[in-house]
This record gives structure tokens, sequence and C-alpha cells, in this order.
């Protein structure tokens, strides 16, 4: 659908590639991988951490370990499509401006517009509380559970123009028990999040294009 994907450049321990984590919330995902970008050699490193939301409690991860963090809120306009326009356009300057190779979403709760994505198409990755193609959008859990189901987990696929559609590069399972509320599964999901994103972003960056 749309633009092709352009991968960014093999990443490598001695140059590893620039990545920016975008959040909107607690940011679990991100310490997640600023956890394991501190204690392995990494291929990638997190350069910039911007939020959308100015009390997105990740963002002082970004302190912790010494990283710029941000907080690009959107600006107030009453035509909402403009709104969103310049919002991605301070975004992509900031992500120009730190000379970032890869944009990894990581709990960011806005659907990016597809002028966005065709500037980072194929170094836009996001992981999804779902196996997608199932239960798209804002509520994984909400609609896993509401439909009854008994397997769920994560995706972490490239972005494209759609919403949750781009290519999946890897997925993992998780049980639905008896009893299970959103909260509940959220955090069981997690756990499985931390462990797959880093551990794919690993070989997503060290692959030859
Ligand atoms: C994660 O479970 C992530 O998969 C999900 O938000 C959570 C962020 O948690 N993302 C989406 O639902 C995207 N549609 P965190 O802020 O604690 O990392």
């Amino acid at each position: 659908m749309g633009e092709p994907y352009i991968r960014p450049r093999k990443g490598s321990i001695e140059k590893p590639l620039r990545i920016a984590v975008l959040i909107s919330g607690s940011g679990s995902g991100l310490l997640a991988l600023l956890n394991h970008q501190q204690s392995n050699k990494s291929p990638h490193s997190t350069k910039l951490i911007i939020s959308d939301n100015e009390n997105a409690g990740g963002l002082r991860h970004g302190e912790d370990f010494a990283i710029p963090a941000v907080a690009i809120p959107l600006p107030d306009f009453a035509d909402k499509s403009q709104q969103r326009k310049i919002h991605e356009n301070l975004i992509h300057d900031m992500l120009i401006d730190s000379n970032i190779e890869l944009v990894v979403l990581s709990g960011y709760m806005r659907i990016l517009t597809s002028t966005f994505v065709s500037k980072w198409k194929g170094r836009l990755i996001n992981i999804h509380p779902s196996l997608l193609p199932k239960y798209p959008g804002a509520h994984a859990h909400r609609d896993a559970l509401a439909d009854g189901a008994k397997i769920t987990g994560c995706t972490v696929h490239l972005v494209d123009e759609g919403v949750d559609t781009g290519e999946i590069i890897a997925q993992e399972e998780v049980e639905i028990l008896n009893g299970d509320t959103i909260e509940k599964l959220q955090e069981r999901v997690k756990k499985i999040e931390h462990e797959l994103y880093p551990k794919i972003l690993d070989i997503f960056c060290s692959q030859n294009v």
C-alpha cells in the first residue's frame, strides 16, 4: 500500500543506528529498551525521546539515562487537519535535527498521517498489543476480551499508511485467562513486549537491506 518501505542502513555495535522513541504514557516499553541498550552490545542507541503528552511518565527515563526527552503536544489550532500537520512537522524537524535513522513507536497513541509515514516508511516501527490483524486500534485488550478470545499477544510491525496494517516482523502469543481484566491482560502482554521488542530491534537493525 502506498510508498515502498526504505529500510535504514545496517547498524553495528561500533556504529549503532540512531533511534528516536515516541511515547504517550508510562513508557515501560521505553525503559525496557533503554535497559537492554545499556546492558547489551546493541546495534541501536536511543538518542531522542518524544512524547505528544507533556505529562507522560516515560519522559523521566530520558533524565535517568541522560537522553534528551521532549514533549511536543498538539499545537492550538481550530482546524484539526492543520493541527495534525503542524504537530507532525514539529516532530519530523526534531528527528532530522537529531540525525535520527529509525523511529520506534512504543505506546505512541496517535495515528500518524500518510504524509509523515511516507517520510519514514521502512524506518518507522511499532509494537501493538494484539496478534495483528486482530484487534487493531487503541483498545486491543478491551476488544480481545469482548470477543471472547482465548489467545492474544503482541506484534512488532513496520508502519504503513493504514492503522496497524504494516508488514509484520514478529509476533508472540499470550494466553487469555479466566477472570482476566484489561489491566491484568495488559500487564502480562507488556512483560512479553519488553522482551520481544528489544530482541527484534537487534535483529532488524543489524540486517543487511
Ligand atoms: C504497550 O502495551 C503498547 O503495545 C501499547 O501501549 C502500551 C504502552 O505501554 N501500544 C498501543 O496500544 C498502540 N496502539 P508503556 O507506555 O508502558 O510502554
